[in-house]
């Protein structure tokens, strides 16, 4: 289509170059702690899979969607989230959603699924708009020519968010400090340390991380003072009530108050850092191609006309929509997932031997030679239903895949794209020519030092 304006501007956002071969050994280390995916060799990206072996110890970095298909669907069983994933999270996390496994797992998530169908979602998408609005207000006050860190703009909405959508308002959480909080607990505590590669004791975490540990100790005092007082209260049927409502079908079984809290915690933790970081990539991209920017203007303009509310709409914003999953084709705002094979297991070709890591190198997936067209290059047409149905359903895994998929996909893209058309409808926003994007993992990725842009109203 050389006649589509979007197509013809071919734009190559910053990417990581992978080295040639794999790193020696400290090196390797050294880059596995300060930014994960520059240690993954050229392979990973061409190849299905990668088999490395250290010290007795196996890793495989699997790009193949047939060969993911298996580890995260059809094999789950022998796949189960690593100790490594454990040792992080579960300080924070406790036994939620996100860290529980077998049994414990399955209850919950039967137990949560109600409050994420789209009935329950759709009616938040007034609140979405809302958040994405009164952010645009206090840029207007700020007024043309602003800089701003984009990346903090998003974590302010998404937040903002969460609190109002799954916790009626959150209140006696201090959105400000809250943020705070989880922002200095995943830059210390929430991170991959040396301790855990040597797995020191657990506590070894916490004395190289107090500032983490603070944080931490804070938000948990913040939801737990939240629930006393909820379960005093007559229910508002939010996410809060239906989880404390929720019983095991088969053992009668609910939720105590901490479980509840490590659940809150990762609603707020798994759900606002995440959705925040799509849409701070895709500003930057629609940022840096105007005409993409202009196509998302002009699709809000048709779909759901000037000045009109765009809640209700958001279904059908294609293009915006298109945009975001690109963006997080491109920075995936998860990765890398692991998982630990528990079991001898044929996977495609390839035994896979008990103790094997297992690396969902999902950033390598979506920039796979042998499954993307010019795989670097920012195109959201690839996401046009046509391309899409071709596509593996494996190979494109921003929310993960079989049964431990995202809870909160559903809710995720409605915010983005509601938030996401609100803002490119209010403003222009221009990235700083200045500023150099480093693309970094701290569990998720993230531009280094933020994002300026400068605010065109
Ligand atoms: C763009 C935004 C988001 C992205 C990219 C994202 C990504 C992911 C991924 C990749 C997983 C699977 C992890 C694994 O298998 O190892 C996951 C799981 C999960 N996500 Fe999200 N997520 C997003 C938003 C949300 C939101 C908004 C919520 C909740 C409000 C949420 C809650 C969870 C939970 C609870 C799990 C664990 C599910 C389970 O194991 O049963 N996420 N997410």
């Amino acid at each position: 289509m050389p006649d589509d304006p979007a197509r013809s501007a071919r734009f190559v956002p910053p990417t990581i170059t992978p080295p040639e071969a794999p790193l020696p050994r400290f090196r390797a280390m050294w880059t596995l702690m300060d930014n994960p995916i520059e240690a993954w060799p050229r392979a990973v990206y061409e190849e299905p899979y990668l088999l490395r072996e250290n010290n007795a110890q196996k890793f495989l970095y699997v790009t193949d969607p047939a060969m993911l298909k298996t580890i995260l669907l059809d094999r789950t069983d022998a796949f189960p989230k690593d100790w490594m994933f454990e040792r992080v999270t579960k300080p924070a996390l406790g036994e939620g959603l996100l860290t529980a496994q077998g049994a414990h797992w399955r209850w919950q998530r039967r137990a949560a699924a109600p409050g994420f169908r789209p009935q329950n979602i759709e009616p938040m998408a007034g609140a979405m708009v809302a958040a994405a609005e009164a952010a645009l207000g206090r840029w207007r006050e700020r007024g043309d020519g602003a800089r701003l860190d984009v990346a903090r703009e998003m974590t302010a909405i998404t937040f903002d968010v969460i609190l109002e959508t799954m916790l009626s308002g959150g209140e006696g959480i201090d959105a400000a400090t809250a943020a705070k909080r989880i922002t200095d607990y995943l830059e210390t505590l929430g991170r991959v340390t040396p301790a855990d590669f040597l797995q020191l004791p657990l506590w070894t975490r916490i004395a190289l991380a107090p500032r983490g540990y603070r944080a931490l100790v804070e938000l948990k005092a913040m939801v737990d003072r939240m629930i006393q007082r909820r379960r005093r209260e007559a229910a508002r049927g939010d996410l809060v009530d239906l989880l404390m409502a929720a019983e095991d079908p088969e053992t009668g079984r609910r939720m105590s108050n901490e479980l509840l809290r490590d659940n809150l915690l990762t609603f707020i933790g798994a759900g606002h850092e995440t959705t925040a970081l799509a849409l701070t990539w895709s500003l930057y991209l629609l940022g840096s191609v105007p005409e993409a920017a202009a196509r998302v203007r002009a699709e809000v303009a048709e779909v759901v006309g000037e000045g009109r509310v765009i809640a209700g709409h958001v279904e059908r914003l294609t293009f915006t929509r298109q945009v975001i999953q690109e963006a997080m084709r491109l920075y995936p705002s998860l990765p890398i997932m692991s998982r630990m094979c528990a079991e001898d297991v044929q996977v495609g070709d390839l035994a896979v031997t008990k103790g094997t890591f297992v690396f969902i190198a999902v950033y390598a997936l979506h920039r796979h030679r042998a499954l993307w067209r010019d795989p670097d290059a920012f195109d959201p047409d690839r996401f046009s239903a046509a391309e899409s149905e071709r596509r593996h359903r494996f190979a494109y895994l921003p929310f993960g895949g079989g049964p431990r998929v995202c809870i909160g996909q559903g809710f995720a893209m409605m915010e983005a794209v509601a938030v996401l058309a609100t803002l490119v409808r209010g403003a222009t926003l221009v990235p700083d020519p200045g500023h150099r994007i480093r693309p970094v993992v701290r569990v998720s990725m993230r531009p280094e030092g933020g994002m300026p842009m400068t605010l065109r109203l």
